[in-house]
């Protein structure tokens, strides 16, 4: 794991949409792997930001989010589909049709999520995903307990997931108890993985996913097995790593070193 410790969350979002525009910059039509959730509203900032700065264009991208939440249309102010459109796709220039999401108001969900899985087969796999940290590790909403080995189904959320969440909803009771998610082996599958977590709130949840041993416990760990991924954290969320000042001696500021 490559792990860049940054000094503020607004540079730990500014390093990740470097990354995610890098990869579209050295490939114009990559499959990009996308996240939800706070702390990727900055991360989302800074990639509209480049883009309307930049030279390059979205207009070839094929994008597939990590998750989808049951029951909620794509016009609902809580859904992950509304969250890309107004956070990301109506201000760069991505054709909306490359813009995939798994659908939770299917009939058949395990059928839909089944789908899910086999359009990011056909489009030939994620060139980088973009992810996120749950408290409790996940990645996605694979919570707790989800096999290592598991692919787009449905999940049934923790209850401190939905407690999280609920701040994007009137009431607990109308967070969703089930979504759609990509699975740990479909994120173990792209070619780079590019996870950010910012805030003291999720300083034990880096620590497992880093320094843990790799468990179905915190699935975040299961990164481990993956030959590029890249951690870019503020200090907030570094600060229980018991090897920080490694981390800070191989990349110090968070920044790549020409050997
Ligand atoms: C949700 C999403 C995850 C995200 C996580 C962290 O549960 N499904 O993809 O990483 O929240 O969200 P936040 O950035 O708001 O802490």
């Amino acid at each position: 794991m490559k792990i860049l410790i940054t000094d503020s969350a607004n540079s730990a979002a500014q390093k990740a949409a470097f990354f995610m525009q890098q990869f579209v910059i050295d490939k114009p039509n990559a499959v990009l792997g996308l996240a939800t959730g706070g702390t990727m509203l900055k991360v989302y900032h800074h990639m509209i930001e480049f883009f309307k700065a930049g030279d390059f264009s979205y207009a070839n991208v094929q994008s597939f989010n990590l998750d989808e939440y049951v029951g909620l249309a794509g016009t609902h102010p809580a859904s992950y589909r509304y969250y890309m459109n107004e956070n990301l796709f109506q201000h760069i220039d991505i054709n909306i049709n490359n813009t995939h999401l798994p659908n939770g108001q299917s009939d058949d969900l395990p059928a839909e999520a089944n789908r899910y899985e086999n359009a990011i087969h056909q489009a030939n796999g994620l060139d980088a995903i973009l992810l996120g940290l749950g408290k409790n590790g996940h990645i996605g909403f694979n919570e707790p307990a989800s096999s290592l080995a598991s692919r787009t189904r449905l999940k049934t959320l923790a209850k401190s997931t939905r407690e999280a969440n609920m701040k994007y909803f009137k009431h607990i009771d109308d967070v969703p108890k089930y979504a759609i998610t990509m699975g740990i082996k479909t994120i173990l599958e792209a070619k780079n993985c590019i996870l950010i977590a910012t805030g003291e709130s999720k300083a034990q949840a880096v620590v497992d996913m880093i320094e843990g041993p790799m468990s179905a416990n915190c699935p975040a760990s299961a990164l481990q097995m993956h030959e590029y991924t890249t951690v870019i954290l503020d200090k907030a969320a570094a600060s229980k790593l018991k090897n920080l000042d490694y981390y800070h001696y191989v990349h110090p500021n968070g920044d790549e070193v020409n050997l």
